[in-house]
């Protein structure tokens, strides 16, 4: 039997993805509808664990699970625990690779299923410490955000060196996320990005500051219930975001099918360059439309999230 166990869910970003790694703001949700957990169980061997990428040892795990395997250590050193007795059993039903944060996410399910087991209590602040470690090992520069917003479990507008604000949301809307089915290269695509803005400035630096002016207005939104303004902004957001070349056919053919199909505006969501895109939508019923518009589009999974559901 397992002794202790963790949660956590993944994220969509809203705004701001990309433009947030050089400071600017984003705003993103916690992904509620997919999950992770992470249960720990008693054993008389080296550690062990049972993922969507090793069954094994924890020693043996591929280069894929680096950054979890040096969490797990770091955590249980914390703990003073040894590296042997227990096996971890991770479950998800949080497609990977997809700009969702499964990466941070399954992090954060460890890290609050070893305390759990250890019963040790875990503050917001040690569990995002371990979590940005982790993801500094995977990710190699990330902003964060995914960890704060998984952690914290609610919206946030977010910005890299001023933390996080939790921001209220009474939207009457739902948001259709779509997955291309095709791997987020968030790692590669943030590169690229990088090298993009240092070899054409004078192109790249007025997209991010209007990435930056749309993420603050569409806080504004958020307050007001400004569903059409907010719709307007996301399309122009994607259109930005295709002008950095992180996006791709698919990504392309499922914003427009979502703008045929009545959506108010539509993007990439996350690293881009595959992983998922968003619509948004007056209510459920055009958002079941616009997802099996998107379905017959080519995208192998939709999820509806409704905007009033995510109280504070
Ligand atoms: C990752 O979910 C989103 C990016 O902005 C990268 C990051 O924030 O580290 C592309």
């Amino acid at each position: 039997i397992d002794f202790g166990h963790g949660v956590a869910s993944g994220k969509i970003i809203l705004m701001g993805e990309h433009s947030v790694v050089y400071g600017k703001p984003a705003i993103a949700l916690p992904f509620k509808q997919a999950q992770i957990s992470s249960k720990v169980f008693k054993t008389n061997d080296k550690i062990t664990i049972d993922s969507f990428y090793h069954k094994g040892y924890l020693d043996d795990a591929p280069d894929t699970l680096y950054g979890i395997k040096q969490l797990i250590y770091i955590v249980l050193v914390y703990l003073k625990q040894p590296f042997h007795g227990i096996h971890i059993q991770i479950e998800s039903s949080l497609p990977p690779q997809r700009g969702l944060g499964s990466s941070a996410s399954v992090s954060i399910a460890i890290v609050r299923s070893l305390f759990d087991a250890f019963k040790v209590e875990l503050s917001q602040e040690r569990l995002n410490y371990f979590v940005d470690v982790a993801e500094q090992i995977h990710h190699v520069n990330p902003s964060g955000l995914d960890a704060i917003t998984i952690a914290f479990g609610q919206a946030v507008f977010y910005q890299k060196d001023l933390g996080k604000t939790l921001i209220p949301l009474k939207m009457d809307a739902v948001i259709v996320v779509a997955d291309t089915g095709k791997k987020g290269l968030t790692k590669e695509a943030v590169q690229e990005v990088k090298q993009l803005w240092t070899d054409n400035p004078t192109i790249v630096s007025p997209i991010m500051d209007r990435l930056e002016e749309l993420t603050n207005e569409v806080r504004t939104y958020l307050e007001t219930n400004e569903i059409i303004r907010l719709g307007l902004a996301m399309t122009e957001a994607h259109q930005l975001l295709r002008s950095i070349k992180v996006s791709d056919d698919l990504l392309e053919k499922l914003v427009e099918v979502s703008l045929l199909n009545g959506a108010l505006g539509a993007k990439l969501t996350g690293g881009g360059k595959g992983g998922c895109m968003i619509a948004l939508a007056q209510n459920e019923d055009q958002g079941i439309r616009i997802a099996d518009a998107l379905k017959n589009a080519g995208a192998v999974n939709t999820w509806l999230y409704d905007l009033k559901e995510i109280v504070l």
